[in-house]
This record gives structure tokens, sequence and C-alpha cells, in this order.
């Protein structure tokens, strides 16, 4: 295993489950020091317990990535914990499948706050620690941040808010020395697809090509392309959304 990521310092969202406990790993296991958080304070701390039993370096708190006080708090205490901060990925997200006419505000609310509003609060609490140490920010946003897709207004909405802030983070802070990238996953075999919850009231015809391609990818292909774009083979990807979808959004 290559050590491309020895002395650096990781903080990663969602790291209880699928891509972000898939992430962490990797990080952990090429030589990072790896600052895991979740809603799911055990599962963040099951993914850091392993990271320490294979020999790296972690850590595990509990987040809310909607609550800007906590962002805040949990960023300073990585940076304090790890010495400074060199790498954010932002993975924890939410979705689900409604109608527009059987949406709630709840269910809007939670995803622009988990997926969009998450990312800002934490992007800026890092800021000072990335521009110090010329860090990189990836995050994961979706196909649906690309395209429309039926029946998911709130998850494709928070996931091209996603994609906005990614692009002008980049335009922002790239002079600076920050790179602000973000991966599109495809469908992915995780816990996340669990929500979605397709009854009589959703036309399959509508449903896009992301959700009917039959093959699906592993966290594990997620995993590896975040750490290629935090990596220094990436130095010069900047703004970059990558879709890592087996091709659904190429035509
Ligand atoms: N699985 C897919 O098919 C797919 C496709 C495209 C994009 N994505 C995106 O990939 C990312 C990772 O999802 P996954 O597939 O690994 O799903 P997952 O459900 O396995 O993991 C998501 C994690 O986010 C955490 N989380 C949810 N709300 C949170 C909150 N408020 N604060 C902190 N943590 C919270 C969950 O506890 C969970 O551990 C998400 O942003 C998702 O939108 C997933």
């Amino acid at each position: 295993m290559s050590m491309r990521f020895e002395n650096s310092r990781v903080f990663v969202t969602g790291a209880a489950s699928g891509m972000g406990r898939a992430t962490a790993l990797k990080f952990g296991a090429e030589g990072a020091a790896v600052f895991c958080v979740d809603l799911d304070a055990e599962g963040a701390a099951k993914t850091a317990n392993k990271i320490t039993t294979d020999g790296g370096v972690a850590h595990a708190e509990a987040l809310n990535v909607t609550d800007g006080n906590a962002c805040r708090a949990a960023i300073d205490l990585a940076a304090e914990t790890l010495g400074g901060l060199d790498i954010l990925c932002n993975i924890a997200g939410v979705g689900g499948i409604a109608p527009l006419a059987d949406e709630t505000d709840e269910g809007w609310c939670l995803a622009m706050a988990v997926n969009a509003n998450g990312p800002f609060f934490l992007s800026q609490a890092a800021l000072p620690h990335l521009l110090a140490s010329k860090g990189v920010i990836v995050n994961v946003a979706s196909t649906a941040g690309l395209q429309g897709q039926a029946y998911m207004s709130s998850y494709v909405a928070s996931k091209h808010a996603l994609i906005g802030l990614t692009k002008t983070l980049a335009l922002e802070f790239g002079r600076e020395g920050l790179r602000v990238n973000a991966v599109c996953p495809g469908g992915t075999k995780t816990a996340f697809l669990g929500g979605f919850q397709i009854d009589d009231r959703i036309d399959m015809s509508l449903l896009s090509r992301t959700a009917l391609l039959e093959e699906m990818a592993e966290a594990e292909d997620m995993a590896n392309s975040i750490c290629f774009l935090a990596s220094q083979e990436a130095r010069f990807a900047n703004g970059a959304i990558l879709s890592i979808d087996g091709g659904s959004v190429a035509g």
C-alpha cells in the first residue's frame, strides 16, 4: 500500500457508513491521521477503531452537520487534535424519493441542511486551516447534481447547490493554493439506497438512467476517486466535477 497521505490531517464526514467509511479507511491505510465524524457516533467510532487497529491514526466524534455551531466546534477540535488540517471531505448525505406534491417542508429542509448547509459550515470553519496548509476540499455530490431527476426535487436541488459551492470556492481560493473539487457518484451499493422507496406513485419510465443502471458501484470505487482528488496526483485539479457513474450522465 502506498503512503500518499503520510503527514496529512483529514476530516471526513459520513464516516460511519458507505463511502465515508471506505474513504476514511483508505486515508488511514495510506498514512493520514483521520478525524471521523458522523451523526452515528458509534459507527464513526467503529471506523476510527478499525483504522487504529490496522496501525493507523484516527479519532471519532459525533457531529450533526446541519448544526453550524457544532460544525465549527468539530473543526476546532480536529485542528487542535491533529495539529492542523490538510483535507476536508464532505461525504455525509441524505436522500429519498418523493413526488413534488408529497415532499414535505421537513424533507426539503433536511436535504438542503445535510447536503448543502453542512459542507458550507465546515468549509467556512476549515478555511483558515486549509489556507495555511494549502489544502484540499473534496465534496461528494451526485449525478443528481448534474441533471434533473423526477421525484427527487429536494435531493437534486441540494446536490446542485453543493456543486455550485464547489465551483465557487475553487475560484475564490484557487490562487491561494486551496483546491476544491467534487465527486459525483452514480448508484452505489450502500445503506443510502435503502431510503429510496419506490411505490405505485412512481412512474418508472420517469426515473432517470442513473436509477436504472443494472450495475452499481462499490463504496471503494468512490473512495478511490475521492482520495485521488485529495492527493498530489491531482494537484492541477481545481473546480473539477468528476462523475464516477459507469457512464450514466455521458449522454
Ligand atoms: N449510494 C448512492 O447510490 C449515492 C449516489 C450518489 C451520491 N451519493 C452520495 O454519497 C454520499 C455518501 O452516501 P453513502 O452512499 O455512503 O450513504 P450512507 O447512508 O452509507 O452514508 C451516509 C452517512 O451520512 C451520515 N449522515 C446523515 N445525516 C447526517 C448528519 N446530519 N450529520 C452527520 N452525518 C450524517 C449517515 O449517518 C451515514 O453514516 C452522500 O452525500 C450521498 O448523497 C450516494
